[in-house]
């Protein structure tokens, strides 16, 4: 682990002077997310993942966190690690997060891959559901929380059948800082909506989902995906919200047939 500025949090590996690839977790979870991808891409590529401000453990600080300090931290990262052209690969929050990466400057990166993500911003319910989730941290504590909302990521099988993969998942969010998973929520709640920019990405885009997805269902990441010029869009079998953990096999297929396309 290394930190940059304002401790963020960053994990290598990989050679330096192979092609970049930044991964970025989703919510509420932590750079942990991606082992199954760091260990099976870095003997190829520099696999570059880190934790995001608030979770995992890059602090908080006074807990006011935007989606585009989210962003802005991605930045600073590209240039403490001097990365050329990375490809980012976001999971939901994380894809969030990349999507406005590339609206806010599409040059810096030459790949996208978009896991269990969407680009509309919240709906009013969704709004009215962070505020709820924010109430319930505070009323009953993180740990609540997170044993509510991370039995959703998952499907069910995958609960059943990778007891322990799922356990250690769900103790890692037990174990967050509510100033941070409260920040998380409230950047994903006043973030933007990215869908106007979608027609005009000119990198290619990879969209992964979860066939149980019960967040992003797939018929909303093929929507994403039918916006997009240069996308393609791969179903995964056997998962739920969190692809890259439910199903690491297919999904380091798709990322390899995307990536030796790039
Ligand atoms: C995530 O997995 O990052 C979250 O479910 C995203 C969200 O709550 O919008």
């Amino acid at each position: 682990m290394n930190t940059i500025k304002n401790n963020l949090a960053i994990f290598q590996r990989g050679q330096e002077n192979k092609q970049s690839i930044v991964f970025i977790h989703g919510f509420p979870f932590d750079h942990k997310m991606w082992d199954s991808q760091i260990e099976y891409f870095s003997k190829r590529f520099h696999c570059v993942c880190y934790d995001v401000r608030g979770l995992g453990e890059s602090p908080a600080g006074d807990g006011q966190l935007t989606l585009e300090s989210f962003v802005d931290d991605l930045f600073d990262l590209i240039d403490a690690l001097s990365l050329n052209k990375p490809i980012l690969c976001g999971l939901s929050m994380g894809g969030y997060i990349a999507l406005r990466a590339v609206e806010r400057d599409e040059n810096k990166f030459s790949g996208l891959i978009l896991c269990d993500t969407k680009a509309e911003a919240d709906t009013n319910e969704g709004k009215i559901n962070r505020a709820k989730a924010i109430k319930d941290i505070n009323y009953n504590g993180v740990e609540k929380f997170a044993e509510d909302f991370v039995v959703k990521c998952f499907a069910e099988d995958f609960i059943n059948n990778h007891k322990e993969k799922y356990e250690a998942v769900l103790n890692r969010a037990k174990k967050l800082e509510s100033i941070g998973v409260k920040g998380c929520l409230l950047a994903m709640a006043g973030r933007t909506d990215t869908t106007g920019y979608l027609s005009q990405i000119k990198i290619p885009v990879l969209l992964l989902c979860g066939e149980f997805d019960q967040f992003t269902p797939p018929d909303v990441m093929m929507a994403v995906s039918d916006k997009i010029s240069h996308s393609e869009f791969v179903l995964l079998s056997k998962a739920g919200h969190v692809t890259a953990v439910e199903n690491p096999k297919s999904f380091n297929t798709a990322v390899e047939k995307y990536l030796k396309n790039i």
